[in-house]
């Protein structure tokens, strides 16, 4: 990877959604460049476009203008094909509510992202059992979704997130279902993720005690993103 392009930017990118009579116009102008292995938290008020960004940035969702960059490549031209090898490649997903498949154990919803990305059995077995050692998974691979706690489906989930290696981690409100001891626990291993492995994390929250954690911190306010400041 070259290292003077960034990892992924956006310029100048704006979203309107047209709802009837009134639009609505969450992201205006948004400039923001995200480098290999920062762990980069954005807050905001509920509404403020914290969801559309990341989507935007993702390739899940077309600005009404402006343009996101991955390693200077435009995600917004993108074919649909090159769009789902993006994904699938170089980026990994953590939600709010894990969505991990009930009826598959721990293992097998991580090992089911390098099936479909057609890895072979002995390898698949290993990088798997390596992930979930990563976030301390191992001794409950064998369980299913319901005989987990909250905070071990989302170490699951961040398992078969970075299972395939990817450069960035996309995280919505990954702690908003959790206790502050969990949400805590979370942001512990997306640190390690960007220390240990290089990997980039964003993600959202409403949860100012999480964000010390977090190499930089954005604020959207009235549609413009803005760089916080640290405070320690
Ligand atoms: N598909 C859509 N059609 C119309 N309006 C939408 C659509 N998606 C989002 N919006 C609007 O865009 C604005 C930003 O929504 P978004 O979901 O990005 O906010 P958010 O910061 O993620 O909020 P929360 O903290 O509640 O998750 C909101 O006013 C929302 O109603
Ligand atoms: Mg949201």
């Amino acid at each position: 990877m070259s290292t003077d392009i960034p990892l992924l930017e956006t310029k100048l990118l704006s979203k309107t959604f047209d709802a009837g009579e009134d639009s609505i116009q969450p992201l205006q102008s948004i400039n923001f460049t995200a480098k290999s292995g920062n762990f980069i938290a954005i807050m905001g008020p509920s509404g403020s476009g914290k969801t559309t960004l990341l989507n935007l940035m993702a390739g899940l969702d077309k600005p009404t203008d402006g343009k996101v960059l991955f390693e200077g490549k435009d995600v917004v031209q993108m074919s649909e094909k090159e769009l789902t090898q993006f994904r699938r490649h170089s980026l990994g997903f953590v939600f709010q509510s894990f969505m991990l498949m009930p009826l598959l154990s721990a293992f097998e919803n991580v090992e089911l992202v390098l099936r479909i990305a057609g890895v072979g059995a002995s390898q698949r077995k290993d990088r798997t059992l390596k992930a979930l050692e990563m976030v301390g998974m191992s001794h409950r691979m064998n369980h299913r979704p319901h005989e987990l706690s909250g905070g071990e489906k989302q170490r699951v989930a961040i398992a078969r997130a970075t299972v395939s290696d990817p450069y960035i981690i996309f995280a919505d409100e990954p702690t908003a279902e959790l206790d502050s001891i969990n949400a805590q626990a979370i942001f512990s291993i997306f640190k390690q993720l960007t220390i240990e492995k290089g990997m980039t994390v964003i993600t959202t929250t409403h949860d100012a005690t999480l964000i010390d954690m977090a190499s930089e911190v954005y604020e959207i306010r009235d549609g413009v993103l803005h760089r916080k400041v640290a405070t320690n």
